[in-house]
């Protein structure tokens, strides 16, 4: 099977789910470039992120790729859809794409994994439950476990502060949790983004260079999110400074 990025693209195309094809692409070459650990997914929901993932994979050093969800949908999908069991499209799109060979499905939630993992971890993607608390308990329940020089990304990362901006431009959640976690902690350098993905390498020693180069990433990054932010609450739900006032 032909695992290039177009045929990947093709088959993530036809799977339900969030990601854009920018954040797709993102998976699969830094799945790819993945040797030291293991790959680990959290939250697949249908498995577009995973056969991003699992395609770069096969590609690279077919380096096992754990999706960890319990399957359950998020408290978003609960509210829209009422119970929801998504395990069995998710076998059947990675069926599909035939990437399943290096694809191990863990059905639990991801602090319920955690507890028992014992695999170093060289490239983590975060995108289960969005509340803040969750998305917490998801970076300290895989920090330990990311090995020194890997990669942890985050989806939903972008967006304006507080509750009533939730309506506007998605998720508070993981926006707070990267700031606090990649941003300002002395435990990550290279902090990057693409489309709504925030990502960065953990090292266990941080240089003066590295801590100035994350200040500056925080200033664009601030710029950029409220940027967006205008923009979208200009031409999407119309301007309006008591609208933004309501957002701080
Ligand atoms: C936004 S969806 C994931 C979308 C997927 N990454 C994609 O690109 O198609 C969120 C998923 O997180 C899962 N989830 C919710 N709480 C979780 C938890 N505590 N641990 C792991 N996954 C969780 C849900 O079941 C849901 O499938």
């Amino acid at each position: 099977m032909d695992n290039n990025i177009k045929t990947i693209s093709n088959f993530a195309k036809n799977t339900e789910g969030w990601l854009t094809n920018k954040e797709g692409r993102f998976l699969y070459e830094y799945a790819k470039k993945c040797k030291k650990g293991v790959i680990v997914e959290i939250g697949s929901w249908k498995g577009k992120s995973t056969i991003w993932l699992a395609g770069g994979s096969l590609v690279g050093n077919k380096t096992p790729v754990y999706a960890i969800d319990p399957h359950a949908g998020s408290s978003e999908h609960q509210t829209m859809y009422g119970q929801v069991w998504t395990f069995d499209e998710f076998k059947k799109n990675i069926k599909k794409a035939q990437v399943g060979e290096v694809i191990n499905p863990v059905v639990k939630t991801s602090e319920e994994a955690a507890s028992e993992w014992d695999k170093p971890v060289g490239f983590i993607f975060i995108d289960g439950a969005h509340e803040y608390e969750f998305v917490e308990i998801d970076f300290k329940s895989w920090f330990p476990h990311l090995i020194d020089g890997g990669i942890m990304a985050f989806h939903d990362t972008f967006g304006l502060p507080e509750i009533a901006c939730k309506r506007i431009l998605g998720f508070p959640g993981p926006r707070r949790v990267v700031e606090k976690y990649l941003y300002k902690s002395n435990f990550f350098k290279n902090i990057k983004f693409i489309d709504s993905i925030t990502y960065a390498t953990k090292t266990n020693k941080l240089s003066r260079k590295d801590k100035i180069k994350n200040k500056i990433a925080f200033l664009v990054r601030i710029i950029y999110n409220y940027f967006i932010g205008a923009y979208l609450v200009n031409f999407k739900v119309g301007f309006s400074y008591k609208k933004i006032k309501k957002c701080f």
